[in-house]
């Protein structure tokens, strides 16, 4: 018996991989994180299911699941936003699983970030601009961050940030970066990517946070740099017409 990690995507149904899907309707036991999964996806279940909700657990309640339920010879989806390579807590939970013998699989999701660079349209890499995506986030209460993954650091790097789990932080967030990215540095809040509350919020460093309803206190991302709202990026070589590429070449001979 196998419990199943499945990135369940940043909220939208439909952004379930279809892999997940056909697994979550072939479980009979589906755990999933509280209120950033959707209904919809909850009904891919089958029928008769047991459907828990971990929000309301322990990782010792979670796991307890888990051997209960691949003991009684049943699998078990287990459902976390997003991806699973980013904040899932995934990793403490195959820890455990595995001291105890039990398989585990995983499936990736659609994570968040990608989902919130998709409601502003924005391609986060541009050639000749910025080449690098951070995933970051700052310290938490009950996350402290490690010393030398600060903002600081990264911002020397001028890399685009997708900046989780931070929406709290806004003011130390324009604070930290200004001085290296500008005051006129475009930013995107977006809160609830693909679900339909979804919000955009654009500005630039310096007007962000009067920007900013009070409501939103969580399920954001806060992405900053250039790449945002910039048309001076070059083309990239991957389509240029004189760039010979193995599928493309150039010339005849070149293609052999
Ligand atoms: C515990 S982390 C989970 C990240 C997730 N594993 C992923 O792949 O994006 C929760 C944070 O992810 C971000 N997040 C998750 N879903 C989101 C969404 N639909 N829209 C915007 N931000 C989201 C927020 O920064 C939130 O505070």
């Amino acid at each position: 018996m196998t419990v199943h990690f499945i990135g369940a995507g940043p909220g939208a149904p439909d952004l379930l991989t279809i892999r997940g899907r056909d697994i979550i309707s072939q479980c009979p036991v589906c755990l999933y994180a509280g209120s950033l999964i959707p209904e919809e996806i909850l009904s891919y279940c089958p029928s008769n299911a047991r459907i828990i909700n971990t929000a309301l657990l322990d990782l010792d309640g979670i796991i307890e699941e888990c051997i209960n339920a691949t003991k009684a010879g049943q699998n078990v989806a287990r459902l976390h936003s997003g991806d699973l390579s980013v904040w899932s807590a995934m990793a403490e939970q195959i820890r455990r699983l595995k001291e105890a013998n039990i398989k585990v699989s995983v499936t990736p999701g659609v994570p968040s970030f990608a989902a919130a660079a998709a409601a502003v349209g924005a391609e986060l890499t541009l050639p000749g601009l910025v080449q690098s995506v951070v995933l970051t986030r700052t310290p938490g209460r009950a996350s402290a961050m490690p010393e030398t993954e600060n903002l600081e650091n990264f911002a020397k790097t001028g890399a685009t940030l997708a900046i989780h789990l931070s929406i709290h932080n806004l003011e130390y967030v324009t604070k930290t970066l200004t001085p290296y990215y500008g005051k006129d540095c475009p930013v995107a809040i977006i809160y609830r990517a693909s679900w339909p509350d979804q919000q955009i919020i654009l500005g630039q460093l310096s007007t962000i946070e009067t920007l900013l309803s009070k409501e939103i206190e969580r399920t954001a991302i806060i992405i900053v740099g250039r790449a945002l709202a910039n048309q001076s990026f070059d083309e990239s070589s991957l389509y240029a017409s004189n760039y010979n590429r193995r599928f493309r070449p150039t010339t005849a001979q070149e293609g052999n």
